[in-house]
This record gives structure tokens, C-alpha cells and sequence, in this order.
């Protein structure tokens, strides 16, 4: 990122396996789901009673939209992490994970929508449908891994707070905590840190709504208790411990866009062609691999994503 450029010389030894080569062999149902297709949402109330806490772990489901990839072990995911709250370096988001209280949380669901209000976790994620989605996530620091996410759809769940007609964009935003989050004593980004998609995005199948990775709970270092998995984009857009879900008219403003706006743009989609202005984007090194490997457009889900980006100069919408 602008603050700290990682080098593969970070990874320390104990995180990387064997080198292996893994044939990409995607098994993605077609995403059909479309805006108006949705089926209209019960009301929150007839929720069951949900939270991290009351999923059971041994019953989540497997999601057909799981690449089939080597997954990057545990202790990688859970310990070279970007989250600037808790420190710059990678390995601070675990070793300041207890400053993050995620006990009791809640989400503000404001902007153009039917349905705003302070929602509890428990209020906030069915847990019929919570399940095992095998993702890639390219950070824009060109390092990347596969990561087994716990989560939701994000599409329905935005569904249920009913977004009128004006809504174009969501907003997301993170906890605000400075005398708890060490990072947030500097200001080193714009706080809270800050997120937007366009609302089809933010609608797409793949868009998640994570709770926890490798069948158990997130851990704080991973944004516990609720981050988005944006797995076509780089990984700053997966924002991560979200306190607010803004439904808007305009565009909402980044904090990666505001500290960088020649660097970081507001789609941030994976794109091989796109350099950052200070390192080429087409190529990673997969936490855990020797040799890097290319960089797919679209992080690898062009045939399901590009369309919503058909007509547009993605060199400048970058
Ligand atoms: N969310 C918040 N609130 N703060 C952050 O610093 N870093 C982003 C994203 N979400 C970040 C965040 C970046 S740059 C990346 S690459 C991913 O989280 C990393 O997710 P991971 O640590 O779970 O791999």
C-alpha cells in the first residue's frame, strides 16, 4: 500500500509450504442472480436469532462459487494480515488483535433505504445460509492467497434493508475506536477506514459477507466480526470490522482514494494491465509459493464479473 510496501523477503519461512503448481480449475455456477430477480425479503424480525457466536461451525454448507486451489495455510491468513488499525507492519494486526473489542457489535444501516437502524450482529446474518466460500484475494501489494472465507451473501442481506431507487452506491465504514485501536492514534489514512461499491456490485453473487475463515470464527487480526470479501478486486476494498452500511446517491469517498487518489481508485478491480504508478500489476507471489504466477483480470472471475464493467475505460476507472 502507499504507507508500506511489502517485499517478498516479509513472508517469514515457517509460512511458506512446498512450492506447487495448481491447475485453476474453477467450478463456478453461472451467476444468474440479478437485481430484479431477487426474491423481496421477510422483515428483520422473523429473523432467526444469529451472531458469530450462534453459528454453528459444524454445519455451514459449501458454496459451488469455492474455487478448487491449494488453500493457504492458517497460521499465513491469520498472521501476515493488513490492518492498518492495529499497526502498519504485517504482523501487528495479531499481535494488537485483543485491542479490538468486537463484543457487543452492532451495525448502523443509514442513506436510502426503507429499513434504516442500529442492527445487533444477531440481527444481521441468517444462518441458514452462511457457507464456505474458497476465494482468492490479490492485494494490491501483488502478494496473494486462498482463503476458505465463512460467510453470507452480501446481496441479500442489503436486500432486507429495502435501498430505494436513488441508492447507487453503498458506503461501509469501520470501527472507530482510537483509544482502543493502536493505529488509529495516527493518521496515517482517513478514519474510520472506509469502503465503497456500486450498489450491482455490492449485489453481485460473489460479494460476502464474511464471519469467519477455515470453518471457525474470523479472527480480530481479519477484521472480526463482519468484513466484505470483494474477491475481484484488491484485497483494500475487503474492508474489514464494519460498523456501518450507508446507502447513497453519489459516489462515497474511499480512505485508500483520499490518502492516494493517483494510486488507489474507487473500482480497484484486479487488473494485470493497470500498473500502480510505483510497481507492475502483473504479476504475485502467492503467500506460501516460490515462483509468482500471472495475474488474472478480474482476480480469475472475469466470466462472471467483467460484463458489469462492459463499456468502460478500465484504465481509467482503475
Ligand atoms: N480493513 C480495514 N478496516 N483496515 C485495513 O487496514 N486493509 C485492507 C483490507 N481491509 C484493511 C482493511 C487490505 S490492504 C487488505 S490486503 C485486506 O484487508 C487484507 O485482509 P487479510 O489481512 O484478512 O488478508
Amino acid at each position: 500500500m502507499l504507507l508500506k510496501v511489502s517485499k517478498s523477503s516479509d513472508v517469514k519461512e515457517s509460512q511458506v509450504t512446498d512450492e506447487s503448481l495448481y491447475r485453476d480449475r474453477r467450478r463456478f455456477l453461472q451467476a444468474s442472480a440479478s437485481l430484479t430477480a431477487m426474491s423481496l425479503a421477510p422483515s428483520l424480525s422473523m429473523w432467526p436469532a444469529i451472531g458469530s457466536a450462534s453459528i454453528d461451525f459444524n454445519k455451514i454448507g459449501k458454496s459451488d462459487f469455492s474455487i478448487d486451489e491449494e488453500t493457504t495455510p492458517y497460521d499465513a491468513v491469520t498472521s501476515y494480515n493488513n490492518f492498518y488499525e492495529l499497526g502498519l507492519d504485517k504482523g501487528d494486526p495479531k499481535r494488537n488483535a485483543q485491542h479490538l473489542k468486537v463484543k457487543p457489535w452492532s451495525v448502523k444501516v443509514e442513506g436510502e433505504c426503507e429499513k434504516p437502524g442500529e442492527y445487533n450482529l444477531e440481527d444481521f446474518i441468517s444462518p441458514g445460509k452462511v457457507e464456505e466460500r474458497i476465494y482468492r484475494l490479490r492485494c494490491v501489494e501483488a502478494w496473494s492467497m486462498v482463503i476458505p472465507w465463512v460467510g453470507v451473501e452480501l446481496g441479500p442481506i442489503l436486500k432486507r434493508f429495502q435501498p430505494t431507487s436513488k441508492a447507487k452506491f453503498v458506503q461501509f465504514k469501520t470501527i472507530l475506536d482510537p483509544d482502543n485501536l493502536p493505529g488509529q492514534k495516527r493518521p496515517v489514512l482517513e478514519w474510520p477506514y472506509r469502503e465503497g461499491l456500486r450498489i450491482d456490485e455490492a449485489m453481485h453473487p460473489l460479494a460476502l459477507l464474511a464471519v469467519g475463515l477455515y470453518g471457525k470464527e474470523m479472527p480480530n487480526q481479519n477484521g472480526a466480526p463482519l468484513r466484505l470479501v470483494m474477491p475481484w478486486k484488491y484485497g483494500f476494498k475487503s474492508i474489514k470490522s464494519i460498523v456501518s452500511i450507508e446507502f447513497t446517491e453519489e459516489q462515497p469517498a474511499t480512505s485508500w482514494n483520499i490518502t492516494g487518489p493517483r494510486e488507489y481508485g474507487f473500482y480497484s478491480n484486479v487488473n494485470p494491465e493497470v500498473d500502480h504508478p510505483r510497481w507492475s500489476q502483473k504479476r504475485e507471489r502467492r503467500i506460501g509459493e516460490f515462483l509468482k504466477r500471472e495475474t488474472l483480470p478480474f482476480n480469475g472471475y472475469a466470466d462472471e464479473v467483467a460484463s458489469m464493467y462492459a463499456g468502460m475505460d478500465l484504465k481509467k476507472n482503475f
